[in-house]
């Protein structure tokens, strides 16, 4: 049967037009407290497009099936989709093959897929590279292997303007580097690391380079090859698709070499009582029944980011976020972390008003924002805050919703003046 919903995919290249994505996204229309909805909480997770919605419900309703394992047409259906999606995500990100896609369940999964499956390569007191601006998801399992085997775990300073500091990058990567693991794009100070140029450091000193890549895969074209990343990991809920469908890209010839990380059901080739044969990549780390219509939603999700194209999604990012830049600078008492160039993140206080009351006065005015230390304490403690307020925009945001976001963080400062 015709396995694609029959939605119209918007004709939107090569110029984006906002207001005909934004039909799209039947949550747009909805109401908040009375208030049209301003959502900027888009770094937590992304609104889903009516084409995404549909993919699933389309499965659900037509050819809903296990894979790998049906003789059966829906399962024959089934198993084409799902691979589509490994394709389309290889695609989406220049990688080589279907083989270099590994389905997880978010980028948390896939950077603990590493840090569990790459320890066979370490011995005592190798090290480990981050930095002080990552997410806990790319900071927490680093560490606690380092714990556990005895690692040393090292960290790139950021500089005043919220950079990587290039001496500090220099300082760290050595020869006893094994990986050197950074975040392409800060979820809190928006900074665009040049993981390009790191990853040629890391591997000059024999070391793998790992990129944490949720805030960036929603909102840049990225090459995996051009970066010359070893793994690189992102979710689809941050990029129009589903929640519980994450993304690791590994070169091939490290992937083949790796130990999983579950074991089980169809990660098999063969298995006898006393030994087991693994599946070929990428199966051989997707064990168990997969999440198979969250794999069909991304790529309902990759069709509609490539229709518009990923040059067009970061040029409407950036001008947002610079256009927003502009206008907060106007703001009684406002602190804006991070660098003047970066992605669309906006992290920011507002004089001694604690983050969380500038959230809930936003939120009465339909404006949705993120407050808190979004899973960044380290980075937090080096900042000398306990929390921030966030603002995160994407492709369906426009300078008008800035507006009102702008009008009602002055009305904070009314309230609590
Ligand atoms: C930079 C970064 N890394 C990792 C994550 C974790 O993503 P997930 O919760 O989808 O695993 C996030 C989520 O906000 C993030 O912003």
């Amino acid at each position: 049967m015709e396995l694609n919903a029959t939605f119209k995919m918007p004709s939107t290249k090569p110029l984006m037009d906002v207001e005909q994505i934004r039909k799209n996204f039947p949550i747009l229309q909805r109401k908040v407290h009375n208030k049209p909805l301003v959502y900027f909480d888009n770094a937590a997770t992304s609104q889903k497009p009516k084409q995404v919605i549909e993919a699933i419900g389309f499965y659900y309703k037509n050819y809903n099936a296990n894979i790998h394992r049906s003789i059966h047409e829906l399962g024959e259906e089934a198993t084409e989709k799902y691979e589509e999606a490994h394709k389309k995500t290889a695609d989406f990100i220049n990688a080589d093959s279907y083989q270099n896609i590994v389905f997880t369940k978010n980028t948390t999964e896939s950077l603990n897929l590493l840090a569990y499956s790459l320890t066979a390569k370490l011995k005592k007191n190798d090290e480990i590279v981050v930095s002080q601006m990552e997410h806990h998801s790319n900071f927490v399992p680093w560490q606690q292997l380092a714990k556990q085997r005895g690692l040393r775990l090292k960290f790139i300073e950021i500089d005043k303007d919220g950079n990587l500091d290039k001496n500090s990058i220099k300082k760290n990567i050595t020869k006893k580097t094994k990986i050197v693991s950074l975040t392409h794009i800060s979820n809190v100070l928006g900074t665009i690391n040049p993981v390009e140029k790191i990853a040629k450091i890391a591997h000059e000193n024999g070391a793998l380079m790992v990129v944490d890549g949720a805030q960036a895969a929603p909102h840049m074209p990225v090459d995996v090859k051009k970066l010359d990343a070893d793994f690189y990991a992102f979710s689809g809920h941050k990029m129009l698709g589903p929640t519980g469908i994450g993304v690791l890209y590994g070169k091939k010839e490290l992937l083949e070499e790796m130990q999983p990380f579950l074991y089980g059901g169809e990660m098999i080739r063969e298995v006898r009582f006393d030994d087991t044969k693994f599946n070929d990549l990428p199966w051989k780390f997707e064990a168990g029944t997969m999440n198979i219509a969250e794999a069909i939603g991304l790529s309902a999700a990759i069709d509609y980011l490539n229709k518009i194209g990923m040059d067009n999604v970061q040029k409407h990012d950036r001008e947002l976020v610079e256009y927003a830049m502009g206008q907060l600078k106007g703001i009684d008492g406002i602190k804006i972390y991070g660098p003047d160039e970066r992605d669309a993140v906006i992290s920011f206080n507002l004089g001694n008003i604690h983050a969380h009351d500038v959230a809930q006065v936003l939120d009465s005015e339909g404006v949705a924002i993120r407050a808190g230390h979004h899973c960044c304490m380290p980075l937090m403690s080096v900042l000398g805050v306990a929390a921030t307020a966030r603002a995160s925009f994407y492709l369906y945001n426009t300078e008008k919703e800035i507006d009102v976001f702008v009008n009602a963080l002055n009305k904070v400062n009314r309230v609590f003046a």
